[in-house]
This record gives structure tokens, C-alpha cells and sequence, in this order.
């Protein structure tokens, strides 16, 4: 028998917000710097966990304010974790932790082959207990969908149960991708460009992320 919940069709964000797309416009244009790309990236990146975390549990909790006592919302149900695909997922999760500071942070390395577009996989290390918490996933780029897919396995065979990917570019190649692979995981992203090139990067795009970030080229 199926569950509504293995009959439910996976979702997909676009946090099309004004201010995430002027960020993201100026992420885009070729004259922006590492030092702005790294600040803008992880501007849209707390704006993107603002939306993709709005289904978090809160309960009622007492506490006195300067004036009176009353019950008040604060966060609960499971603890969260934040996995950064390197390299370019670490500005986001390192943003985001400032908004989420109990949260624990895992890393997969995974690099796409040039070639091939395949992604390579270097290194996994994730927290303990995966699988009791809510876990974004954070990668600036979804182009192909390998590098996502892939790393979404690796959280399912470490025990994930509860995973959003959060991406800053998409394109729908990767966004069809990733939900025919995994249709439990939501998506939120802040915009969906037309298509890949013949390189694999995604166009108009901002280019390769990771180089941006880290100034690598
Ligand atoms: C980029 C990006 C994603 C991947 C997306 O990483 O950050 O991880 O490409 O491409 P895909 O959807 O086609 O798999 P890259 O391989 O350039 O590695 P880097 O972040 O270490 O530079
Ligand atoms: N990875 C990037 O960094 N940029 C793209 O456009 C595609 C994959």
C-alpha cells in the first residue's frame, strides 16, 4: 500500500525575492570580484535558508519578557545539520550558521570530472546522528544534477532521512535529475537559468562558482 507521503510529488522552490535577484544579478556579471561574489553568495544564501527553513517546528515555550509573562514559539522537533558539497557549498553553509549556530555542519568533496561531467568523489565526513536531523544540503550550482544526486546517496547511505537541497543557480536538466533520483528531496533555488553548454555550465549562468569563489582562475 502507498503512503501519501511516497506518493507525494517532490517540490521545488524558486525564491524569486527582488532583493535575492539583484544579488544574484551582480553574482552574474563577469566585473564582480571574489571578494563581492563571496559576500553577495552568502547574502542569497541566508535569504535562500529563510525560505527553505520555513517549515521548521516551533513549540510554545514560558518566558518573561521585561513586562509579563506569556508563552512564546521557539524551534524544535529534529536538529538540524548543514552538508556543504565542496568547495563552492561551504560559503553557504558557512553563512548559514551564523542563522543556525546549534546546527551541525557535515562536507562532501565531490568534483565534476571535466570530461565526462561525472562527478568524482574525494571525501565525506558527516555528524554521527544524520539520520535524527533535518539536513540541508547546500551547493551554489545545480547544473547536471550529478554532483547533487551524488551526494544525496551519500547522506541516504550514511541514514538521512530528511533532506532540501538548497542551490543558488538551477537549470532544468539537474532540477529533473535530482527529483527523478531522489523525489523526496525538495529543492529550493533562487533561479532557473535556460541550459547547460556544451561544457556543462549553465547558461546565461555566473560561471564556475568555485573559481569565483576562491579565485582559482
Ligand atoms: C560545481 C558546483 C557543483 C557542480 C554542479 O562544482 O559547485 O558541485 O559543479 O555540476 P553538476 O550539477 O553538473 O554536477 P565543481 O565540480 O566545479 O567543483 P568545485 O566546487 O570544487 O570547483
Ligand atoms: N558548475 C559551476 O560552477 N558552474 C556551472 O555553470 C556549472 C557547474
Amino acid at each position: 500500500m502507498t503512503t501519501p507521503a511516497q506518493t507525494a510529488a517532490p517540490k521545488l522552490t524558486v525564491a524569486d525575492h527582488p532583493l535575492i535577484l539583484h544579488k544574484l544579478s551582480l553574482m552574474r556579471d563577469v566585473r564582480t570580484g571574489v571578494k563581492e561574489f563571496r559576500e553577495l553568495a552568502g547574502e542569497i544564501s541566508l535569504l535562500l535558508a529563510y525560505e527553505a527553513m520555513r517549515d521548521l517546528e516551533t513549540e510554545p515555550e514560558r518566558l518573561s519578557t521585561p513586562l509579563t509573562e506569556a508563552e512564546f514559539p521557539m524551534l524544535s522537533g529534529k536538529k538540524l545539520a548543514l552538508v556543504a558539497i565542496l568547495r563552492a557549498g561551504l560559503i553557504m553553509a558557512d553563512a548559514m550558521v551564523r542563522l543556525v549556530p546549534a546546527a551541525k555542519v557535515g562536507h562532501i568533496g565531490l568534483y565534476r570530472d571535466p570530461q565526462t561531467l561525472k562527478p568524482v568523489a574525494y571525501y565525506s565526513k558527516l555528524p554521527q546522528d544524520i539520520a535524527e536531523r533535518r539536513v540541508f544540503v547546500t551547493d551554489p550550482m545545480l547544473a547536471t544534477g550529478g554532483s547533487a544526486v551524488a551526494a544525496i546517496q551519500t547522506l541516504k547511505d550514511a541514514g538521512a532521512q530528511s533532506i532540501k537541497l538548497m542551490t543558488i543557480l538551477s537549470v532544468p536538466e539537474g532540477i529533473a535529475l535530482v527529483h527523478a533520483a531522489h523525489p523526496d528531496v525538495d529543492i529550493v533555488t533562487a533561479a532557473i537559468d535556460t541550459g547547460l553548454n556544451d561544457h556543462g555550465y549553465i547558461v546565461p549562468g555566473l560561471g564556475d562558482a568555485g573559481d569565483r569563489i576562491y579565485g582559482t582562475k
